[in-house]
């Protein structure tokens, strides 16, 4: 019977882990993509977009919006978006932006 349990356990521990861990993409398309564009080449409140950014320096900014110490005119709309990921969907999102998005080919 212990057995069992522990077992029982173990899976559902595996199974919750799997859904906590969301790829970067993944919180990128679902959380961001709309107003900085899926490429991340949308300059969005006017600021320079974030495709070409580094990790650091988007997670230094995200994580400045969620506590109220960084940001523009707008920084209320960004604020609203740190409320809802937590801090490893912002290391993940901001590895994801430095690491695969490009942004658009630049117009010669
Ligand atoms: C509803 C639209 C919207 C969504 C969704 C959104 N952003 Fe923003 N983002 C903005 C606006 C507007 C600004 C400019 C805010 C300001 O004035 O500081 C901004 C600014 C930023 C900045 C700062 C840029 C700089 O150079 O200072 C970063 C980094 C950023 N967003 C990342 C993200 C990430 C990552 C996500 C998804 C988790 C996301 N944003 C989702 C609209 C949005």
């Amino acid at each position: 019977m212990k057995k069992i349990i522990i077992l029982v356990a173990a899976c559902v521990l595996t199974v919750s882990t799997a859904l906590a861990a969301r790829s970067g993409q993944e919180i990128y398309l679902e959380h961001c993509a709309g107003c900085h564009g899926k490429d991340g080449s949308k300059p969005a409140g006017g600021l320079a977009p974030l495709a070409g950014e580094s990790t650091d320096a988007i997670f230094v900014k995200l994580r400045g919006y969620a506590d109220g110490v960084h940001g523009g005119k707008l920084k209320n709309v960004m604020q609203n978006v740190t409320r809802k990921i937590d801090g490893s969907d912002m290391r993940a999102v901001s590895d994801f932006i430095d690491r695969s998005l490009k942004g658009a080919p630049k117009a010669r």
